[in-house]
């Protein structure tokens, strides 16, 4: 409404049912995409020690592992998901066919995590966090001194 100098929600109104391009900037406005790498460590950490660990206990070595992801926004959130789970198959030296499956309601959101492109700024903060293994494209590569493991992100437009 500052943008458009109107201080009356009709008239804001009647800009929207007239400008397509209005709508799109509101509904990318309303969506809020912030994200990042591991972005509520507390989370992380709970899920790489609490959750992880139960999501294989019991499981056959070449079953399937599948999570998901919703409201991913650019794909932080999955590959870190998928770094967690490659690291938990690297120490557990067993393959398992790991599929982290990702979804947002913003198809512009969806292309840029599937492209996968980062500020270098933002993996090097994977480094700092420890991550060993390597990250390219939507695949993922954990690591320890002996074993290497991948998982997969897919990703997909979505409305939860
Ligand atoms: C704040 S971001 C959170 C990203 C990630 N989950 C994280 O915590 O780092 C919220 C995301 O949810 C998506 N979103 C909001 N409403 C949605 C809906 N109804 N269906 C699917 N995605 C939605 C937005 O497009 C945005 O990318």
């Amino acid at each position: 409404m500052a943008v458009h100098q109107v201080d009356e929600i009709g008239a804001y109104l009647k800009i929207l049912e007239q400008t397509p391009v209005e709508q799109e900037v509101l509904f990318h406005d309303l969506l809020i995409g912030v994200t990042r790498f591991f972005r509520d460590p507390e989370a992380f950490k709970a899920l790489e020690e609490q959750v992880i660990p139960k999501l294989f206990a019991g499981r056959h070595a070449g079953s399937v592992v599948r999570v998901w992801s919703p409201g991913c926004s650019t794909g932080e959130e999955a590959y870190s998901l998928a770094m967690l789970l490659a690291e938990r198959m690297a120490v557990l030296k067993q393959g398992y066919t790991v599929q982290v499956f990702a979804t947002d309601i913003d198809r512009r959101a969806i292309a840029l995590a599937r492209a996968s492109v980062y500020p270098a700024s933002a993996v090097a903060d994977l480094s700092r966090r420890g991550w060993r293994g390597s990250f390219q494209s939507s695949r993922v590569v954990g690591s320890t001194a002996s074993t290497r493991a991948s998982a997969t992100c897919w990703f997909f437009p979505s409305r939860i």
